[in-house]
């Protein structure tokens, strides 16, 4: 049996800002079977994982590209790889069997053609948790928001604490993580609403919309009259200057994504470095991927917050293959709220 397969490629290389036009949808003709002696596997996509490091990935060049095999450059008019949760259709690997719900590094597509080396991990589809959590919350996004928080910026109940990008996937965890450690947490975001569920949803001490202030520095000071200890910094740019400017003595700033600079080839962020000196500021970047070694523990702890209530989560899931590039370019605009994710297919 043969099906045409709907994917997503760039027509070209996105320098700044991505915009829906850069993005093209293919048609290709698929066979749902493999050769006799192929080892190949055919997945069926249910749900696809959006994430902002895919356009470091598109431009020409990005020192990103070179860190990890993950963030390796797009080809313009190929297929776009990412982390999907799929059902084995067909396959000619031993170790899979069809209807294999499974999780790995497949398609912005319908279909993936795929190896036993694309695949992380088998689910278990009587887990008592939905599927999509194992591409957010349970996932690297989790990883990153346990491991960057807890791990890198190694926090101390009752610490004052700074998230931006904090209604994104990230962000929303690190700070009900800091608040189930006993912190005070201010988050900031770009619209009202987002900031009103922070406050009201996610139990953040306070929040405020970056967009609709002038003078960070002040802002910050207004929300931390006695200093940040500990920022996560998901954005850069200007709040990143601003919180260094209110960091208090020994403080860390946690950068896990840039986000600002990702669209801006000429934003920078430079912080005052005398800050930084003088208050003994530790400020530490971050791979999800170095901290493998705490994954256990953080899916342990994560799932028993889950089961008990005390962890939120908030995903942002759009249907079909078609709504992938006004889904990815809205992580640039701050569309979404929570984890993005592109619902494919119906689950079995
Ligand atoms: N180090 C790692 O291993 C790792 C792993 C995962 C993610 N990350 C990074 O972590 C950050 C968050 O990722 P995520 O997946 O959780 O995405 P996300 O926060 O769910 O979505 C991106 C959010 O960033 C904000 N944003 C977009 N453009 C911005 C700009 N120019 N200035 C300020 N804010 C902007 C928007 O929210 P607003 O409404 O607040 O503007 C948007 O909703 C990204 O920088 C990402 O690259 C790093």
């Amino acid at each position: 049996m043969e099906v045409s397969n709907k994917y997503i490629v760039v027509k070209h290389h996105i320098q700044d800002a991505p915009e829906e036009c850069d993005f093209e949808i293919k048609t290709g003709a698929l066979k749902l079977s493999v050769d006799s002696g192929s080892n190949d596997i055919i997945v069926k996509n249910l749900y696809i994982s959006i994430d902002p490091y895919q356009i470091n990935r598109m431009k020409s060049h990005s020192p990103s590209q070179t860190a990890i095999n993950f963030a390796a450059p797009i080809t313009p008019g190929q297929a776009i790889d990412a982390l999907v949760i799929g059902k084995v259709v067909y396959s000619g690997n031993a170790k899979f069997e069809k209807d294999d719900l499974v999780m790995g590094v497949f398609s912005w597509a319908e279909y993936s053609l795929i190896n036993e080396e694309n695949i992380i991990k088998k689910l278990d589809p009587s887990s008592q948790f939905p599927l999509t959590y194992h591409i957010g919350v349970l996932g690297f996004n989790g990883l990153s928001a346990y491991a960057g928080f807890f791990e890198v910026c190694k926090p101390q109940k009752g610490e004052k604490v700074f998230v931006s990008a904090a209604c994104g996937s990230v962000g929303s965890l690190v700070g009900q993580y800091a608040k189930l450690l006993g912190c005070y947490v201010v988050g900031c975001a770009g619209t009202q609403d987002k900031v009103t569920l922070l406050k009201d949803k996610l139990g953040f001490d306070d929040a405020f919309n970056y967009k609709e202030e002038k003078d960070l520095t002040s802002t910050l000071k207004r929300y931390f009259p006695n200093g940040i200890d500990i920022y996560f910094d998901n954005v850069g740019g200007e709040m990143l200057e601003a919180a260094v400017e209110n960091m208090n003595e020994f403080g860390r700033v946690s950068v896990c994504g840039v986000i600002s600079e990702y669209t801006d080839s000429e934003k920078r962020s430079s912080p005052n470095m005398l800050n930084v000196v003088y208050k003994r500021i530790n400020i530490r970047g971050f791979l999800a991927a170095d901290y493998m070694n705490v994954f256990q523990e953080f899916i342990d702890k994560t799932s028993e917050y889950l089961r008990s209530g005390r962890l939120n989560v908030i995903e942002d899931v759009s249907s079909g293959v078609e709504s992938i590039p006004s889904a990815f370019v809205g992580l640039f605009t701050g569309n979404n709220v929570g984890k993005k994710i592109v619902k494919v297919a119906e689950e079995p």
